[in-house]
């Protein structure tokens, strides 16, 4: 245990199913520290169990103290919700440090909010860009990095396009990819689960494919190419593919794809295993392109652009687009043993939130 010399609190905020893996090993490292008053934001934008309760319970994270029930609706709606719920709640608690992380509307809702009651900000996961403006997530990254004090980001080019976009380098601070650190501590666990068994999956056999971007599932023919492009994979080996909400609202009831094992959406420790165990990845998620590296796993990525180059430049992740016949042609290739070997990108240690924590507490 560390004693601070003044007591000081610190308000973390979580909202979507990719923010529970970056702040749950910093509210651990934080409790290291006496004299740090710790509360915890759920904004409600993920809410089922298998997107929000089954990652607090296996992340070992404690209930939010605060649960904003912002729930869904359109980009304008949700953002709104969120500023009107978090601004009492940043008032009463005035915290010394705001920590948000990542790119999803609850970011930058609570970003512009904090800003304007003149608190301070940090944020974890600074620095990505797409350079792709019809992502959502593209605006909120900059938007939110513009907004923050502290800016906490997990490999060199992200401290670079930060740099580019005239932010002062004395707010930045290269501290590796904290997700990393809550990987590498469920591991041991993920080795123990019966996934495989119960989907049936022969350890080393399968494709896992995940696809939730609303470039590839919200018009009709974007998700017929998606569900084609697997389906060209699933020729030469099976598919298994756990489900997220968005993507399944977009498919009719019925729906039926040959060779591909439909799955519900699963929790960290069994989607780790899976990922783990597979022989290639498929997705056009951000954070599984960060954990196919760490895990060197390959990873084709269904999209045109990513936000996270060093998975590409250091790891084991191929940009493919969506194409079938590219997407098929790429998979054949890794299983005929082209798959990239890959390295694990510096800092992607498993201590970021160590760093991170020490950071914070400095002020
Ligand atoms: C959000 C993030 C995205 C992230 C993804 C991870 C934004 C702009 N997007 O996208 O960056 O990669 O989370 O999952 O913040 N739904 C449920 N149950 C839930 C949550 C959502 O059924 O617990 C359904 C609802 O129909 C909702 C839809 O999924 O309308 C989309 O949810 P939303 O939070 O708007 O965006 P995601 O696509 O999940």
């Amino acid at each position: 245990m560390r004693t601070l010399f003044c007591r000081m609190k610190i308000l973390h905020v979580v909202g979507a199913r990719p923010n529970f893996m970056k702040i749950a090993p910093i509210l651990a490292q934080l409790r290291n520290y006496d004299g740090v008053e710790q509360v915890l934001v759920h904004t409600g934008q993920h809410y089922d169990a298998k997107m929000s309760g089954v990652f607090f319970e296996e992340l070992g994270m404690p209930e939010p103290d605060v649960h904003l029930g912002v729930g869904s609706g359109t980009h304008a709606q949700q953002t709104a919700r969120v500023m009107i719920e978090i601004e009492p709640v940043l008032e009463g608690e005035k915290p010394d440090v705001t920590v948000l992380a990542g790119d999803v509307n609850s970011t930058l809702a609570v970003a512009l909010v904090a800003a304007k009651l003149g608190l301070k900000i940090a944020h974890v996961e600074a620095g990505l860009r797409s350079r792709d403006w019809s992502m959502p997530e593209e605006v909120n990254r900059v938007l939110t990095d513009r907004l923050s004090d502290l800016l906490f980001t997990p490999s060199r080019d992200a401290g670079e396009n930060l740099a580019r976009e005239g932010i002062d380098g004395a707010r930045v601070h290269f501290v590796g990819n904290v997700m990393i650190d809550s990987l590498q501590a469920a591991l041991p666990r993920a080795r123990e689960s019966r996934i495989h068994e119960r989907l049936e999956l022969p350890r080393g056999g399968y494709a896992l494919a995940t696809v939730h971007r609303p470039a590839n599932v919200d018009e009709p023919a974007a998700l017929l190419r998606v569900f084609s492009a697997l389906a060209e994979v699933a020729r030469d080996i099976p598919v298994v593919f756990p489900i997220h909400p968005r993507t399944r609202s977009r498919m009719p009831a019925e729906f039926e794809a040959p060779g591909i094992k439909l799955a519900d959406p699963l929790g960290y420790i069994d989607f780790l295993a899976l990922a783990a165990g597979a022989r290639l990845v498929l997705t056009d998620s951000g954070g599984l392109q960060e954990e196919t590296t760490a895990l060197g796993v390959p990873c084709l990525t269904l999209r045109e652009s990513t936000e996270r180059p060093v998975t590409i430049e250091v790891g084991t992740n191929q940009l493919v687009g969506a194409d079938p016949v590219r997407v098929g042609s790429a998979a054949r290739e890794v299983l005929a043993g082209g798959g990239k070997k890959g390295r694990i990108p510096e800092l992607w240690d498993g201590r970021a939130a160590e760093r991170i924590a020490s950071i914070l507490v400095r002020r």
